[in-house]
């Protein structure tokens, strides 16, 4: 079976990758020539654990392809995902979906006869009925088929999660697609994944209803973390006797700076104006969205807080940008308001990221902002170190080296990454989240 991607991106690429790691043939199409330029040359153009390698034993193998022309891909493919980007709109927060309909409409334009068009993109429930209506309005005579079968992999361990899903989720009405879609997956069969057939809307409804879950979790360990630091108890005690309740579970409830990435942020805010538009209200999921914006603000105030109320002339180290470790991905990553926060309020920064510098130079371009190489310069003549994200690499930092290179010494753990007791025996002060102090 051959299939064709439209969008290289963080799931484009993936899916590409691990569909012909199972034994088919891809061709992963961006209209991004940059991209597919450095795809051919071997680079992966995101940072993601494991995809340049299972990437070139595809394209070694000749079942891997790049290109910037749908048409030719198109020209002999049986299936065609559509797993181009659906960021929130500017006036409303609902999904821009004008990248998925011109997509849709350059598959009708490129097709004679029959194709599977299935949407990877998470899309509001009722899109892939209007993906059908572009389909039929630019290739009336085109016979298709569209089904959804949104992703849920997680930048950082994306291979492994779409290596072993806890489960494939697929909207489809067709017999035909169905048989598609089931070969298709056929290679997780060997695993036992539950391979779900719903309707179209169910399936678009599934990914912001499970997302949407998700960021509640979150943002509600971050209030109870807030409600702990005013009531002198300890959040990791909590949030670990509230998981081990098996209808609540254990992940999900680490406090920290506030949920951001590609996905819950945008995800949570078009669900709401989804229910809105509906005639409904998602109240709760509303609260989340308002409960972790405000979040990254109160998070710039416990720094401000920390450092004795003021930051005028004092230089604060940042650790991590990205919105989790594992990922070069700055999409609303909380560092994006925490930083400019301080810096309105006067301090100088240093920062270092181990991936996400980059990106992180495009979007945090103004400012007293020193752009470090390691986490030890990050720390030279800073008052205070802020740890942001949690890399493997800021796990266990030398802290004798970290108490002589800060000069208060003070630690603000955004991530509850160090224990209190080891921090108070090192004379440093230490600030975490939802934790009574050392
Ligand atoms: N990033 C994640 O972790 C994740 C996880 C699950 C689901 N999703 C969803 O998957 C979708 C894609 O997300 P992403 O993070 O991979 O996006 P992305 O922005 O990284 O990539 C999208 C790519 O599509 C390309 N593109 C846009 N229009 C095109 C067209 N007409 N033809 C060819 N290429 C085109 C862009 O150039 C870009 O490279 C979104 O709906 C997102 O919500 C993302």
């Amino acid at each position: 079976m051959k299939i064709v991607f439209v969008g290289t991106g963080y799931v484009g690429l993936v899916s590409g990758v691990c569909f012909s790691e199972f034994g088919f043939q891809v061709t992963c199409v961006d209209k991004d020539k940059n991209k597919i330029a450095l795809l051919k040359a071997g680079k992966t153009p995101i940072y993601e654990p494991g995809l340049e390698e299972m990437m070139h034993s595809n394209v070694e193998a000749g079942r891997l392809f790049f290109g910037e022309s749908l048409s030719e891909a198109l020209s002999d493919a049986d299936v065609v995902f559509i797993a181009v980007g659906t960021p929130s709109r500017y006036d409303d927060g609902y999904a821009d979906l004008s990248y998925v309909f011109a997509a849709a409409e350059e598959i009708a334009r490129s097709r004679k006869d029959y194709i599977l068009v299935v949407t990877k993109s998470t899309v509001p429930a009722g899109t892939g009925q209007k993906i059908a209506e572009v389909i039929r309005k630019a290739n009336p005579n085109l016979d298709f088929d569209v089904a959804s079968n949104p992703e849920f992999l997680r930048e950082g361990s994306a291979i492994e999660d779409f290596m072993h899903p806890d489960r494939v989720i697929v909207g489809v009405e067709a017999d035909r697609a169905r048989e598609l879609i089931s070969e298709l997956y056929r290679p997780l069969k060997v695993t036992n994944t539950p391979l779900l057939f719903t309707s179209v809307e169910s399936a678009e409804l599934i990914k912001y209803a499970a997302n949407s879950f998700l960021a509640t979790k979150i943002a509600f360990i971050n209030e109870m973390a807030d409600l702990c630091e005013k009531l002198g108890a300890n959040i990791i005690d909590v949030a670990h006797g509230m998981g081990l309740d098996s209808r609540i579970g254990r992940r999900y409830l680490e406090p920290g700076p506030g949920f951001g990435g590609s996905c819950f942020p945008k995800d949570t805010s078009a669900l709401a104006k989804m229910a809105e538009y509906a005639g409904t209200r998602t109240r709760i999921v509303e609260a989340v969205v308002m409960s972790n914006d405000l979040r990254k603000y109160h998070m710039a105030e416990k720094v401000f807080e920390a450092c004795g109320g003021t930051l005028h002339d004092k230089t604060i180290a940042i650790l991590g940008l990205t919105f989790k470790p594992g990922t070069d991905d700055m999409r609303d990553s909380a560092s994006l308001v925490i930083i400019p926060e301080l810096l309105r309020a006067g301090a100088r920064v240093r920062v270092y990221d181990p991936q996400g510098m980059n990106e992180a130079k495009k979007l945090l371009a103004e400012g007293d902002i020193t752009w470090c190489k390691n986490a030890y310069e990050t720390m030279e003549g800073a008052e205070a170190l802020v740890l942001l994200t949690e890399w493997n690499e800021f796990m266990r930092l030398d802290l004798q080296k970290v108490k002589k290179l800060l000069k208060i010494p003070l630690v603000i753990d955004l991530r509850n990454i160090y224990k209190r007791e080891e921090m108070s025996r090192m004379g440093i002060r230490y600030v975490s989240v939802g934790r009574p102090p050392a």
